[in-house]
């Protein structure tokens, strides 16, 4: 009974606080749909826009953008990274009226570690504030922005990630990120991955990079070849050139 009261207690006192804000939660990589809850067909408009940012929205899924406009107003954000969490607020135009809804984005992701690895998250984002983690088996924090790293496991670098150099079993368990507000960015489940049957080429990295990175060995790629080729193209030429002088050569020798 003391119970139920507490729950109902609890869903009320959070419904007062959520009212203003609709909660919404994606996996990384995944798909995450804002939706406007608008049932008005004379929509003129749609605005989607961060405290720090504007977004642009694709009027269609085709474009190269990662984020467009689904049925009447509602905004689909594709293959999620963990910047992407944070507050948003859509504005919609319509019938010479406008109106706003705020949404408060989640990213949560798992990840298995083997011990001895490296562990890299790319969760420090910009409206990242505070770091806690229950690896201990109670939350701590373990990073703030004002002080950095808080634990002798861990390390943080320029690019946003924070890093465990070694990881041990012990490390495992859930990683939270909050903003200044308390209100949860981003939760990365970390498990010890016990198993080392696995091939070791796995990666275990948990960053927003894969995808740049995918890109620049692309074009690395590409550099080598063109070299090659262009070598290749040199030294054909010259041997050619090489061939031609000596018969040139021969052939002017013979009067003489
Ligand atoms: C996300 O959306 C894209 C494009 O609509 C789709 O191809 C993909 O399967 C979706 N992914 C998930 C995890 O829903
Ligand atoms: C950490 O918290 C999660 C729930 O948020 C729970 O499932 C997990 O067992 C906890 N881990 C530890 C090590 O306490």
């Amino acid at each position: 009974m003391v119970n139920l009261l507490l729950m109902l207690g609890l869903i009320t006192y959070s419904a007062q606080f959520k009212t203003s804000s609709i909660s919404v939660s994606g996996e990384k990589r995944g798909n995450i749909t804002v939706r406007c809850e608008h049932e008005d067909n004379n929509i003129d408009l749609i605005d989607l826009f961060t405290p720090s940012k504007e977004i642009e929205v694709c009027e269609t899924e085709e474009c190269s953008g990662r984020v467009f406009k689904e049925g009447n107003c509602d905004v689909v954000i594709k293959n999620l990274i963990f910047s992407d969490a944070g507050k948003y607020t859509l504005r919609i135009y319509y019938n010479n009226d406008q109106t706003e809804l705020k949404y408060q984005l989640h990213i949560h992701d798992e990840i298995s570690v083997k011990a001895g690895e490296e562990l890299k998250m790319s969760v420090l984002v910009s409206d990242a504030d505070k770091v806690k983690t229950n690896s201990s088996g109670e939350w701590k924090e373990v990073w703030t922005r004002d002080h950095g790293v808080q634990s002798d496991r861990m390390n943080d670098d320029n690019d946003g990630n924070l890093i465990i150099k070694s990881f041990l079993d012990s490390d495992a368990g859930t990683y939270r990120v909050l903003d200044t507000e308390g209100e949860i960015l981003i939760t990365v489940t970390v498990r010890g991955e016990r198993n080392s049957g696995r091939k070791s080429t796995e990666k275990l990295d948990d960053t927003d990079e894969d995808k740049t990175e995918d890109t620049e060995h692309h074009k690395n790629w590409i550099v080598s070849v063109v070299v090659c080729l262009v070598i290749s193209a040199v030294f054909v030429i010259v041997i050619s050139v090489i061939k031609w002088r000596r018969q040139h050569r021969d052939h002017t020798q013979v009067p003489v």
